[in-house]
């Protein structure tokens, strides 16, 4: 798809290959905000590790990542994290970063609007859900743009920067 600004955004799933691409990505992207799970060079694993986790999400029906591509270099990632045990097979939690140099130009909504194609696309997943760091107004005006709700609070789920941090708790149903 075209951005705001003209380039093209490649969205496609995740290849072992990717791994070290995506490994540096996100370690350079849990620098740029502090809205993410870990900081920066927070995901400090072997390439191996990821290599194996990218493969056990493709062997997954229910799960994926996917990667977002603009002149070849790592714009985005987002994936939906789905459980095999069998009373909440149907729900996906929804992570999703874009590098901070990419913000605005409608790469989150895309990858946002894929991971739904995704999800309905499986016809098992019935209902999406992610935990926002209350406050980051921009991912939560992405999510209700997309039809989220929000359905509550967990008081002090983030710890950072020795503060404690409220998160906002959204679904959709898909
Ligand atoms: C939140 C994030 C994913 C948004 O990605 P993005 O590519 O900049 O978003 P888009 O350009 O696709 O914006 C889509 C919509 O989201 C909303 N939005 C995104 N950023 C916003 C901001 N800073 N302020 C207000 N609204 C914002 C708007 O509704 C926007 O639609 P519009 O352009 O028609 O106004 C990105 O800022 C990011 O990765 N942030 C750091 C990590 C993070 O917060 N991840 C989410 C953790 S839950």
């Amino acid at each position: 798809m075209k951005l705001k600004d003209g380039r093209e955004l490649t969205l496609r799933k995740a290849e072992k290959g990717d791994a070290a691409n995506i490994l540096a990505y996100l370690n350079q992207v849990g620098g740029e905000s502090d809205n993410l799970l870990f900081g920066k060079d927070g995901m400090q694993m072997p390439v191996e590790a990821e290599e194996e986790f990218i493969e056990s999400v493709n062997a997954s029906e229910t799960s994926v990542m996917l990667v977002g591509l603009v002149e070849n270099e790592v714009a985005c990632v987002g994936s939906i994290s789905a459980s095999s045990r069998e009373r909440i097979a149907h729900l996906g939690e929804v992570a999703v970063s874009v590098a901070k140099k990419y913000w605005r130009l409608g790469i989150g909504e895309a990858l946002m609007k894929e991971l739904i194609a995704f999800a309905r696309q499986t016809g098992k997943l019935k209902t999406l859900y992610l935990g926002v760091r209350d406050g980051n107004d921009g991912a939560i005006a992405l999510y209700h743009k997309l039809g989220f709700m929000e359905y509550g609070k967990f008081p002090g789920f983030f710890h950072i920067h020795g503060q404690f941090e409220d998160e906002i708790l959204m679904y959709k149903k898909i």
